[in-house]
């Protein structure tokens, strides 16, 4: 069983599309592994997101990510990583296919809902980085 992580963003927390986000993973016959809400400090998004500190979008993309509590998940199931990002569509809403999470909800390339792994190695160190092995259930 392949495992992922998956954030509902500050801006989904803050528009109550919580519920809606696992809804849509369950009903893809995802498992819920493990939750958790928090609410990063600045640096602790810079860490996360240190991938792409050299690209333009970084400061505010940190600045977004520490402006409210999150919601961090384990998504676990077969194929999991690439069913999360067909769930999720796109980055770029509009880009993104009708029916997805960000088409259907995204207002912004930034504000884009939800995030997700984009392989097994970074689905490793993202789940790491927010879960210790015993909140993995
Ligand atoms: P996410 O999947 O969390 O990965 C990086 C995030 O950077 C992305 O979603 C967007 O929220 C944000 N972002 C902002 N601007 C851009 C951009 N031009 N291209 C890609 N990602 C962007």
């Amino acid at each position: 069983m392949e495992k992922t992580l998956s954030i509902i963003k500050p801006d989904g927390v803050e528009r109550k599309l919580v519920g809606e986000v696992v809804k849509r993973f369950e009903g893809a016959g995802i498992r819920v592994a493990a939750m958790k809400m928090v609410h990063l400090t600045s640096e602790q998004a810079k860490l996360f997101y240190a991938v792409h500190r050299e690209r333009p979008f970084y400061e505010s993309l940190t600045d977004f990510m520490s402006s409210g509590p999150i919601v961090a998940m384990v998504l676990e199931g077969d194929d999991v990583i690439q069913k999360n990002r067909d769930i999720m569509g796109a980055t770029n809403y509009k880009e993104a296919a009708p029916g997805t999470i960000r088409h259907d909800f995204a207002t912004d390339i930034e504000k884009n809902v939800v995030h997700g792994s984009d392989a097994p190695e970074t689905a490793k160190m993202e789940i790491a980085f927010f879960f210790n092995s015993l909140e993995i259930c």
